[in-house]
């Protein structure tokens, strides 16, 4: 008498064909994309929820999804976390460095906003340095303005402490950050960074990037900043 199979020839031979496919995928995976910490909508009127769910759900997704095809080139990559990276971003070739930037530089970016009611202000020290170094909060945001709008092209300005516990304001093209080791980079640890590509803010504002940068200011998450701040003073 022959015995049943437990499951159809055919299901069992899809079972495993879309095992084996899906295999080199997931062990791939190795960064993955984290869901907004608000709900598209939550920076509103200030930024635009079709330019969240697009900015998130394309253009960062396109980040993460191109750094894991990276990984079958540099296994270390699998290794190492999305912060390490860029400290050794020397080690690997430019879509490692775009592609793990844009994944590092947005993550931070969604954290350094936050909907109405949750922003805060500038802790006491953070405050405290602010005045000390650039006079005041508005003319530290005139200078990180001036930063964001002279940053020819796509790219980045930011806040950072630098090596000897300084705040200074940089800028960095395409999807760089403080972080990396490049010579042509001025390094630090980002508290604060503003994304100035097209794609952070064209369906809503087109070609006006200093209105963009205004009306950002608005929604930055000051306890993240000052969270930021203090881990860096450490
Ligand atoms: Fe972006």
């Amino acid at each position: 008498m022959r015995t049943q199979p437990i499951r159809p020839p055919l299901l069992s031979a899809l079972a495993a064909g879309v095992a084996t496919l899906l295999a080199p995928m997931l062990a791939a995976a190795q960064f993955t994309l984290a869901p907004l910490p608000y709900p598209a909508d939550a920076l509103e009127p200030h930024i635009d929820r079709t330019t969240m769910e697009i900015h998130h759900g394309r253009h960062h997704a396109a980040y993460v999804n191109n750094l894991n095809g990276q990984v079958k080139n540099f296994p270390d990559l699998a290794n190492l976390s999305l912060e390490a990276m860029q400290g050794q971003i020397s080690k690997f070739n430019t879509a490692v460095r775009n592609n793990g930037g844009g994944h590092y530089n947005h993550d931070l970016f969604w954290k350094l906003m936050a909907p109405a009611g949750q922003r805060g202000a500038p802790g006491e020290a953070l405050a405290a340095d602010i005045a000390r170094t650039f006079g005041s909060l508005e003319d530290m945001k005139k200078r990180f303005d001036q930063a964001a709008l002279g940053r020819f092209g796509s790219g980045w300005a930011w806040l950072i402490v630098t090596p000897d516990k300084k705040l200074a304001i940089t800028s960095t093209p395409n999807q760089d950050n403080p972080l990396m080791d490049l010579p042509e980079i001025t390094r630090g640890t980002p508290i604060l960074g503003l994304d100035v590509w097209e794609h952070a803010y064209y369906l809503k504002y087109q070609n006006k990037r200093g209105e963009y940068a205004t009306n950002w200011w608005n929604v930055v998450n000051w306890n993240e900043v000052t969270r930021r701040y203090d881990e860096a003073m450490k």
